[in-house]
């Protein structure tokens, strides 16, 4: 079985990346072959600063060492180092009705909030994550819940490509967490948390103990006063169980027995306790690895050569059967 998933050097890593995606990854390393990706070429379909995209990578890349990532056992690589990513895109674009790219949420998404910069990149976003995906013979795709509509589409291109030209590639499944796969923002539980939304409302991986503490403690509730799980009625209080849930291995009911009887203060102090805690080991490592700038070049060197070979050796296949070699 071989994993594949990636993350855009876009800014602070949020514990919603973590929860929906790192935590999986950090897991499966122990158990299967899995190839990590920073995705620089998606960062680019939307408005960012040219001249800050190296330190992001850098910075995403000591992000993810420092969340648990063991770079003995997995591949870790930057995208656009492996230019096979790119050709196959191309390639790939060749089979996808523009119908299903117009559809994809995502891209209906972004093209609303950056107006002025919809993109044809934009439009093709899901056919290089399908060449990033394919191009590696996946089995799983490791993600949170906004993803699962592109890796969807990865598996009807997959499809598609093997009853054309012949069989080549595999059809990917996504996972998903069981609980996890959409935490909230903040300050909008009804919106994800974001890092291009209200820094208030997302707590980065990284943040400061007096930073969690006052953004927990700001988090918004409901007026009624019960710890419960009911993500309808109670939003704000469900996603912070969740968030509790998860970074203590305690189950939901357990955590409302917990605090059966105790108001959303205490609730608050004691989560955001729990969340400095268990974010110090991330933010010590990370202050580590900040001043080892070379051992975190060399693992992504490393990682490039040996997804090249795995990369090169699938697009021959394609070009084959494509007639184009
Ligand atoms: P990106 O960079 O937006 O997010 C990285 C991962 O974090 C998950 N995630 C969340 N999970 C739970 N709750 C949230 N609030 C939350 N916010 C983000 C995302 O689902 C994702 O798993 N297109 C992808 C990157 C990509 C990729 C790939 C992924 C490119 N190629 C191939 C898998 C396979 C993206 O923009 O993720």
């Amino acid at each position: 079985m071989r994993v594949f998933s990636g993350i855009r050097p876009t800014g602070e890593l949020h514990i919603g990346n973590y929860l929906g995606a790192i935590k999986q990854w950090i897991e499966l390393q122990e158990k299967t072959e899995c190839v990590f990706c920073i995705v620089d070429l998606h960062a680019v379909t939307t408005p960012y600063e040219p001249e800050n995209l190296q330190a992001n990578i850098k910075d995403v890349a000591i992000a993810y060492l420092a969340a648990g990532l063991n770079p003995e056992k997995c591949i870790f690589f930057v995208q656009s180092e492996v230019k096979e990513h790119t050709e196959l895109t191309w390639l790939l674009g060749t089979i996808t009705p523009l119908g299903d790219l117009q559809r994809m949420t995502q891209f209906k998404e972004k093209s609303k909030k950056h107006k002025e910069y919809v993109n044809a990149g934009l439009l093709n976003y899901p056919i290089l994550m399908a060449a990033d995906i394919l191009l590696y013979k996946t089995d799983l795709v490791p993600v949170g819940k906004d993803q699962e509509q592109h890796v969807e589409l990865a598996r009807t291109i997959a499809r598609k490509f093997n009853k054309t030209f012949g069989e080549v590639f595999k059809e990917p499944k996504v996972v998903l967490p069981k609980i996890g796969a959409k935490i909230m923002s903040l300050q909008k539980p009804a919106k994800k948390m974001s890092k291009t939304d209200d820094p208030r409302g997302c707590i980065g991986l990284f943040d400061e103990p007096e930073e969690i503490e006052k953004k927990i403690l700001a988090a918004v509730t409901d007026t009624g006063r019960a710890i419960r799980y009911n993500p309808k009625l109670k939003p704000g209080i469900s996603n912070l169980l969740t968030i509790y849930s998860l970074f203590s291995g305690k189950g939901i009911k357990e955590l409302e027995r917990k605090f059966k009887g105790k108001g959303y203060a205490d609730f608050k102090k004691s989560l955001a306790e729990l969340l400095i805690n268990s974010l110090e080991p991330f933010r010590r490592k990370r202050k580590e690895l900040l001043q080892r700038e070379v051992y975190v070049k060399e693992i992504l060197a490393k990682g490039q050569k040996r997804a090249q070979i795995i990369a090169q050796s699938t697009l021959q296949d394609v070009k084959k059967k494509m007639g184009l070699t």
